[in-house]
This record gives C-alpha cells, structure tokens and sequence, in this order.
C-alpha cells in the first residue's frame, strides 16, 4: 500500500531526484545504466525502479556499515526472491548487501550487489521503458545485462571505497547473513535447476578449431581460448550411465553449465583466466556462440544464441533430453565450437579434462542433469 503523502511526493515533484540526506552527511546518489541501455534509474509510485519512462528520478544512500541502501523516502532496496526486482519499500527488509566499486577506466563508480561483480539486468516493460533485476533472476529472455553508474554521488561514496571488485569475495560481510542463493537458472527454452552437487561431465578433450594454433590431431591440453580470431570445440562423450541413477537427476533434461567462480576461489595453482571484462562484456553485449557441430542424439539446439558469461556466477547455456538414442553405441557423442562475438575474450584451463587433470573443479563447461 502507498501512502497519500507518498504518491503525493513522487506525483508533485518535478526537477532533481528527492534526495536524502544522511545526519552523517553519508554516501548519496542517483543511478543510471550503461550497455545496451543507457537510461537513469526511476522510482514508480510503488517503489520499483525503472529504466526509461517519465518516472521521478530515483534518489538513494548507501549505508556502507550494514551494506543497505534506502532510497529517498527511506525505504529499504533490495532485489529478493522470488522475481529478483530491484524494488524499495516501506518496513521491508532485503538481505541484499550493496556496495560499490571503485571508479573504472571510464571514471564512474559502479553499484555491486551480493560480492558480485555488478551485473544487472534490464527487461522491456513496453518500448521505452525496463525493470531491473539481479542475477539471480531465472528467466532472462528479453533481457539485456547492463552495470548500473553512479551518477552526481556525494563525497562520502568514494572515501572509503574499499579494494573490491572481483576480488571482494574474499571479504567477510557486516551482519547481513547472506541469502543462499538458489541456483535455479532458466534457458530460453525449458527450466532446469541445477543442484550445486549434481554429478557433472567435464569434456573429455579440448580442440582449437583452428588449423594455426592446434599442436596435433590429438591435442589433450585443457587450454581454452575464445577471442576474435580464435575458437575451441569442446568434445563430451556421455556414458549411457549418465546421469547416475538415484542422483537429484529427476528430470531427463540435462544442461551445458558453464562455471566462472571468481579467481580468489580457484583451488590453490588454479590459473586465474585472462578475461575481456566485465565492462566490455556490458558495454559490447558481447559474449560466446555456443555452436552444436556434433550430436549422437539430434538435440535441438539454438547454435547463434549469445551467451554472456559473468565472474562469480555459472549459467545455464541450454538444455536438452539427456540419454542415449537407440541405435547408438554406449556412449552420447557432442561436440559445441565455442566462439567470440564482438571481441569477447577468454583465456582459462578447463577443469577435469583428461584422465589425470590436475583440477577437476574450476572454469569451464560441464553437462550436468536439471533436477
Ligand atoms: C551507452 O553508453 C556507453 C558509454 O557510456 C557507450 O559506449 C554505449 O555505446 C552506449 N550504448 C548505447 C546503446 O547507446
Ligand atoms: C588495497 O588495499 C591495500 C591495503 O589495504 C592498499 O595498500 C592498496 O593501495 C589498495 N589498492 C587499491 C587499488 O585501492
Ligand atoms: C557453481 O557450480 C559449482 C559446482 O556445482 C558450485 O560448487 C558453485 O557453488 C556454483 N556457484 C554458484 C555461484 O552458483
Ligand atoms: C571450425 O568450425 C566450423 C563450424 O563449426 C566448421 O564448419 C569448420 O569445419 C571447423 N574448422 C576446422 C578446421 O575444424
Ligand atoms: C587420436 O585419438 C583417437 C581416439 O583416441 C585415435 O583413434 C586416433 O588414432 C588418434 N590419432 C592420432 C593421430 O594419434
Ligand atoms: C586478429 O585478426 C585480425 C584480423 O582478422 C588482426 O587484425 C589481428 O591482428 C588479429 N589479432 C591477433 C591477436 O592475432
Ligand atoms: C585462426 O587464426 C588466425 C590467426 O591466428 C585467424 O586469422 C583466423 O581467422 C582463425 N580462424 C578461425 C576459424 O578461428
Ligand atoms: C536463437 O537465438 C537468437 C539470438 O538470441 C534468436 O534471434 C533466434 O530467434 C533463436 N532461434 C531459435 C530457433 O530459437
Ligand atoms: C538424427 O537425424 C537424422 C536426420 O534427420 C536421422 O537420419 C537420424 O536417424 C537421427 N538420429 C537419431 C538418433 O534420432
């Protein structure tokens, strides 16, 4: 419920976004998006937060102690579960922990959420406007991953901005008790929540699909490049006894899951990845193809789709009916080219390639069954 002297406030203002002010004098700003969808963050009557539209300009604070952010009628923002809006209301509390990274090579400061990297995602609403969401959101189609600026901050929002971005994570939090975050993510097709624990397949080799950089027919190194000029196929061979039996497997859609924790939590000698970035990702929508070029079991696959991967964070690249075909040996051939669109780049070691990889959990792709 709103109250009068709410829609009052936002129905009657015109001009610069209500502004709170902290007795502390503390971190205050408005916000606006930057990639595909370059707009300034609006607060609606209700309290959700918009790209585009004719909406008041939103206002907020950070409280940087307890990792909260208010917005200028005091009330609490957060992005919570089920739907992940970014959304701000009276008494209500999120357990979002917000903060904010330090000025990039384009000089603005940029809102972090959860000890990510600051991915957001804006989805039409109508031709001119968009809600936001976090990361968490599960269905993404429509949708466009935008890093939300700070905009007209006061002095107190770079003071004591701390050595984060992506190495944050390391970093304990203040009192917010971190959500567990479901790990439900969706692709444009079928839903598939994948278990943390499920039983997953690594490729069983890796190859450059480029006559100039692969050392040997039989290349079984687990060095994975994607970038303008190069592009690797990922070769899975799936036994007829996956997924396992008596596993969280209930469905019989499987998954290609690609996995990118954040470097800080790679095991102890996992190479950190070498990484276009998160900002060029945003700013580029750029990303991967992820091209089926060989299927045992002719599962249908969207080969031009892109796919945006950020640290931090694994997704669901697409589904298909797991098994075996009739008429096919004991095991399921598939085989993905992997390749960069718009200058997308990414180095990394695929984890649990080979009989004896040194990792068997890191970066990479990995079949997995949905639950
Ligand atoms: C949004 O702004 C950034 C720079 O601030 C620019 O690189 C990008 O092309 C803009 N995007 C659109 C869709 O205009
Ligand atoms: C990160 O923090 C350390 C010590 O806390 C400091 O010496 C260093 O300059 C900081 N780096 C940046 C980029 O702020
Ligand atoms: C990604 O998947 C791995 C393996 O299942 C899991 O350990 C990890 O917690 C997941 N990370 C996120 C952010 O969901
Ligand atoms: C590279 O991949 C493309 C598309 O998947 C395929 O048509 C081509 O034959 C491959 N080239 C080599 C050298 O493997
Ligand atoms: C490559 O490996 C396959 C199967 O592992 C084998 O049949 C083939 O002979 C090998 N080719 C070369 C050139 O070693
Ligand atoms: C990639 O290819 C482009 C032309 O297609 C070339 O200009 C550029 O130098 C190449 N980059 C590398 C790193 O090979
Ligand atoms: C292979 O690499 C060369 C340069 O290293 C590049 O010009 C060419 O486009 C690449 N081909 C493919 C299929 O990636
Ligand atoms: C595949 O994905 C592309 C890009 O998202 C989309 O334009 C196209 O309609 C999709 N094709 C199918 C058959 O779903
Ligand atoms: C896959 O499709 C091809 C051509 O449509 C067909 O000949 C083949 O039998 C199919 N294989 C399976 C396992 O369904």
């Amino acid at each position: 419920m709103i109250s009068f002297v709410q829609a009052l406030l936002f129905t009657t203002a015109t001009g610069a976004a209500l502004r709170p002010r902290q007795a502390n004098n503390g971190c205050c700003f408005q916000l606006a998006s930057v990639g595909m969808v370059n707009e300034t963050v609006l607060e609606d009557h209700v309290g959700d937060l918009l790209l585009g539209g004719t909406f008041q300009q939103g206002g907020f604070c950070l409280d940087k102690t307890t990792k909260t952010i208010q917005d200028s009628l005091r009330h609490n923002c957060f992005m919570r579960a089920p739907d992940y809006q970014f959304e701000c209301y009276q008494g209500a509390v999120g357990t979002t922990a917000f903060d904010i990274a330090p000025p990039k090579a384009d000089g603005k400061s940029y809102l972090t959420y959860d000890d990510s990297p600051g991915v957001f995602y804006a989805c039409p609403i109508d031709s001119e406007s968009y809600d936001i969401y976090s990361s968490d959101k599960a269905d993404k189609t429509g949708c466009v991953s935008v890093a939300l600026a700070l905009v007209d901050e006061t002095a107190a929002c770079s003071a004591t901005t701390s050595n984060s971005t992506l190495s944050i994570r390391s970093k304990p939090l203040h009192r917010i008790p971190l959500p567990t975050r479901p790990l439900r993510r969706q692709s444009s097709r079928q839903s598939c929540t994948i278990d943390a624990s499920a039983p997953s397949l690594a490729p069983y080799q890796l190859h450059h699909n480029n006559s100039s950089v692969s050392s040997g027919s039989n290349d079984t190194s687990a060095e994975v490049v994607i970038s303008r000029n190069y592009s690797t196929v990922f070769d899975y061979d799936i036994p007829d006894t996956f997924p396992p039996a008596n596993t969280a497997g209930e469905s019989s859609l499987c998954a290609l899951q690609f996995r990118m924790p954040v470097c800080t939590t790679l095991p102890k000698g996992y190479p950190c990845y070498s990484f276009s970035g998160l900002e060029q990702e945003v700013l580029s929508n750029s990303g991967m193809t992820f091209h089926l070029v060989d299927d045992d079991g002719n599962a249908t696959w969207n080969s031009t789709e892109l796919h945006q991967v950020f640290p931090g964070e694994n997704t669901t690249i697409g589904t298909f009916e797991c098994g075996q075909a009739a008429g096919y040996g004991e095991s399921r051939k598939m085989s993905w080219h992997v390749s960069s669109v718009r200058d997308f780049s990414l180095e990394f070691l695929q984890a649990g390639v080979g009989q004896s990889a040194q990792f068997q959990n890191g970066v990479g792709a990995w079949i997995v069954p949905c639950q």
